[in-house]
């Protein structure tokens, strides 16, 4: 039986973070100027509130100036694009981040293409998306981020590699299906209308799950010797009337079959916001032309 490991994201976010941290020093004494991110967030959505903290935090931890827009819930789309324009035209904001889901009275598209695509730290605007899918320099969204630089700390080259994607959202599972196929894997983008899912997973080896469905990935779904990447976070009851986090795969029948695979809490989530400051400290070069 293999020795299945566990990916320890945050250990690596960490690295990351402190990498940013001293990236964004050098930039201040070099420039006099610090780099800023602004994130916007609509309504109450608890999940939403929890990320956007986490993320002011972390903005301040590196060293970054962190602009925070808290707008009601019947916030109309005019009133959205018109603090978008407003940050898009500050010099000191490097980086817009809009926290979705939005209210759904508001065109979440709309208002992601309306902020700068040199700005866009998260990679969803369309020329962002485009560059992407077109192999040029791009933002790319965070989480596929985050999965790529935990993929190749593990393996190295992924050339040759087959991979398949569950999930097709425009957040993680197009944008890893592009990064992935960018390294040179055979690439598989799995949804909701493929058939026999296990069979196609058993094929992989880098199996990336980004569905949001507790454990739905069983064990026996794992090529022996494969790398998983658990994308999900879900929150289920728990003993005692607690809830507890979960991700997308059934990480217990995983192991001592996969080669490694990333633990939820502490995988995936923690690289998320490192890539998020990584993406900003990357806008705001290019912005000031370093
Ligand atoms: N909601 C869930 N994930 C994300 C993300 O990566 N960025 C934004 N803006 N909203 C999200």
């Amino acid at each position: 039986m293999t020795e299945t490991q566990l990916i320890d994201g945050k250990a690596f976010a960490e690295k990351l973070l402190s990498q940013v941290a001293a990236d964004v020093a050098q930039l201040k004494e070099k420039t006099g100027k610090t780099p800023g991110l602004a994130v916007v967030i609509v309504g109450e959505d608890p999940a939403s509130q929890v990320y956007v903290r986490n993320k002011v935090e972390k903005t301040k931890a590196v060293g970054m100036n962190s602009v925070h827009h808290v707008l009601p819930a019947e916030t109309n789309q005019a009133d959205l694009l018109a603090l978008v324009e407003t940050l898009n035209r500050d010099d000191g904001v490097n980086g817009i981040l809009v926290q979705l889901p939005l209210p759904k009275q508001i065109d979440e598209q709309a208002v992601i293409n309306a902020i700068s695509p040199d700005k866009d730290v998260d990679g969803f605007h369309v020329i962002n998306a485009g560059r992407l899918a077109t192999g040029q320099e791009a933002l790319v969204a965070c989480t596929p981020t985050g999965c790529m630089m935990l993929l190749k700390d593990r393996l190295g080259s992924l050339a040759g590699k087959e991979a398949v994607v569950i999930g097709r959202s425009n957040i993680v599972g197009k944008p890893m299906a592009a990064l992935l196929l960018a390294e040179s894997c055979t690439v598989t983008i799995a949804h909701s209308k493929t058939k026999d899912l296990p069979q196609v997973c058993r094929r992989a080896d880098i199996l990336v799950a980004a569905v949001g469905r507790p454990e739905m990935v069983k064990g026996d779904w794992i090529k022996p010797g494969a790398v998983v990447i658990d994308v999900g976070v879900n929150r289920i009851p728990a003993e005692g009337g607690k809830t507890k986090l979960v991700g997308d795969v059934a990480t217990k029948e995983v192991m001592g079959v996969a080669q490694a695979i990333t633990p939820v809490p502490g995988g995936v989530g923690p690289m998320t916001i490192a890539c998020l400051l990584f993406n900003t400290l990357k806008a705001t070069k290019m912005q000031w032309k370093l």
